[in-house]
């Protein structure tokens, strides 16, 4: 049993999903937990209800500096202090390379690279003694997959993010990693044409014989967030029942 009672946690898109399940199961393991969300209040009212204490609840695009800075204003006003970000959140367009915009790419990049950076800039001084940042990346991130040119790139630069995050923040004690995630039934996948055959054929491959569900990503923030985790800097934990091992 993971213990982070008294733990300061951020979630963005905390209100579905991946982001939902982790918020609950830092929640569990005694966290205060922060839920960003950008447009479902109901939402986020409702994971609200199924945590154990309370949580702040953000509205605010994190592609957005504004909105960005406002969340953090209330986390500071209510916590002044973060010891766990969790860069959850993301968007993308997805067509095929030859009939992407410019506008395309920041719309994606902004929300799925950009943001960490951001958060990360705002969380570093609250984190007094030490913490952990997460960010949530896919497999598209070093595959090819139909028209996710983009959100793999957005992937790609997130992992990389990472990376140069943690060689920067070691020293004050503060672990960044990202966790890639095989094909999770969200309602992400509802925005791909092919969903159900994404479905089927992650199934099909998957030598654990199932779909990963938010949960098993929850489980492997809940080992970064914690002391477990202290040596693992810069890391991309992949998490998809060895679905990218298989030839
Ligand atoms: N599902 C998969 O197969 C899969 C696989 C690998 C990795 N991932 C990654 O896992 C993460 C979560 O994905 P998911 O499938 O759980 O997504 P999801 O069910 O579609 O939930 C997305 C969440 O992000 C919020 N959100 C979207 N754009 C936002 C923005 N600009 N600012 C703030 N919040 C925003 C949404 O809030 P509202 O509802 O209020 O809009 C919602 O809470 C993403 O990083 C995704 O790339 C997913």
């Amino acid at each position: 049993m993971i213990e982070l009672k008294g733990k300061k946690a951020l979630v963005t898109g905390g209100s579905r999903g991946i982001g939902r399940a982790i918020a609950e199961e830092l929640s569990q393991a005694g966290c205060d937990v922060a839920i960003n969300f950008l447009r479902n209040k109901k939402a986020a009212e409702d994971v609200a209800k199924n945590l154990k204490k309370p949580p702040l609840l953000l509205k605010g695009n994190v592609s957005n500096e504004k909105d960005v800075s406002s969340m953090f204003e209330v986390i500071q006003k209510e916590w002044g202090a973060l010891d766990i970000v969790v860069s959850n959140a993301a968007s993308g367009v997805l067509k095929p390379p030859m009939e992407l915009t410019l506008h395309h790419w920041h719309w994606t990049l902004d929300i799925n690279s950009w943001a960490l950076l951001a958060l990360a800039q705002k969380a570093v001084p609250l984190m007094k003694n030490g913490g952990k940042i997460i960010g949530i990346s896919s497999l598209g991130s070093v595959r090819a997959i139909p028209n996710y040119t983009l959100v793999g790139a957005s992937k790609a630069a997130l992992e990389s993010i990472v990376r140069h995050l943690a060689q920067e923040l070691a020293s004050k004690k503060i672990n960044v990693n990202a966790i890639s995630a095989g094909v999770v039934d969200t309602d992400a996948l509802k925005h791909f044409s092919n969903r159900d055959q994404l479905i089927s054929n992650s199934q099909q491959k998957t030598p654990a014989g199932r779909l990963v569900e938010p949960k098993d990503v929850a489980k492997v923030a809940l080992f970064l967030c914690s002391d477990l985790s202290e040596m693992i800097h810069g890391q991309t934990i992949i998490i998809d029942g060895g679905y990218s091992i298989v030839a």
